[in-house]
């Protein structure tokens, strides 16, 4: 399939690996290998439709409008569906507002955006809506003190673990921490200049997902590992924020080299 992912770098040629083979490949040996996927083939996930949880908040309500600016169908959900639809409205792009439990299950793609606090929580009372669906955790368990913003230490490792505890019929990966609600509500701003890093167990979940970050232009979505290296994806936003601070900015983050 086609890389559909607006400001994307061209993939790189892939680099010679060390040959590690024992005898001389025969032309049996060359017929029979397949030729290596190229990473930045991602699939068409234009059809799906996606649902924000706590898309009522500054990261949910910020994601919903760009992907929705951006050709998606996108459903926002919210404890209460009266806020839903009312927030909804205000985004405009086709978005609409229903409870999570009504967003879940109208969902291909649901991504999860509300605060830590109700996160567990949440994601237990929506277990079977979430049964079977892609879902996208972007929280952040951070803590704040007179010395700003640090990262929590959940007890199942991260925010993204969690997650796949809570819901083992859903296929869970992690993506979006790192973005600026500031940026994204911003309509004058044409392009979100990003990279995002995508955390999961399967692949193909992976990719669809890294597919989505690259709707929006300007951002792109780059393999990142797997769920067990979740935690420091979630806590750099407590580094991210220190340099918000300082420089009074929207940092985002680029990963060079790929
Ligand atoms: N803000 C950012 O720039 C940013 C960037 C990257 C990642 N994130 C992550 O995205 C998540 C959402 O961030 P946010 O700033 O949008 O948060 P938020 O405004 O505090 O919460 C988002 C929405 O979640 C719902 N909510 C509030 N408390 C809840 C609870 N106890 N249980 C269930 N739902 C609850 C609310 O919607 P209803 O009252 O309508 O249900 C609220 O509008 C956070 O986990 C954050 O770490 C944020």
């Amino acid at each position: 399939m086609t890389v559909l992912t607006p400001g994307a770098r061209p993939p790189r040629a892939p680099r010679p690996g060390p040959r590690t083979y024992s005898r001389p490949m025969t032309s049996t040996d060359s017929a029979q290998k397949a030729p290596a996927k190229d990473p930045w083939d991602l699939p068409d996930v234009s059809g799906l439709v996606v649902g924000v949880l706590g898309g009522t908040g500054p990261q949910g309500k910020g994601l919903a409008y760009r992907l929705a600016r951006a050709g998606q169908k996108v459903i926002i959900g919210s404890r209460a569906a009266d806020r839903a639809h009312a927030a909804a409205e205000e985004l405009g792009n086709g978005v609409e507002g229903a409870d999570n439990a009504e967003t879940a299950r109208r969902s291909d793609i649901v991504i999860v955006a509300v605060p830590w606090e109700g996160h567990g929580k949440t994601l237990e009372s929506l277990r079977g809506e979430l049964a079977g669906k892609l879902v996208v955790d972007c929280v952040n368990p951070l803590g704040f003190d007179k010395q700003g913003a640090y990262a929590l230490k959940p007890e199942e490792g991260s925010a993204a673990q969690q997650a796949a505890a809570l819901l083992p019929d859903s296929r869970v990966t992690a993506a979006f921490h790192h973005l600026s609600a500031v940026l994204l509500a911003d309509p004058e701003i044409e392009e979100i200049d990003t990279d995002v890093m995508v955390l999961g167990e399967e692949r193909a979940d992976v990719e669809i997902v890294q597919a989505l970050a690259g709707r929006i232009p300007g951002m792109r979505g780059v393999f990142s590992g797997r769920l067990r290296n979740a935690h420091q994806v979630e806590a750099l936003v407590a580094n991210l924020i220190s340099v918000n601070r300082r420089y009074k900015a929207h940092a985002g983050l680029r990963v060079t080299d790929v």
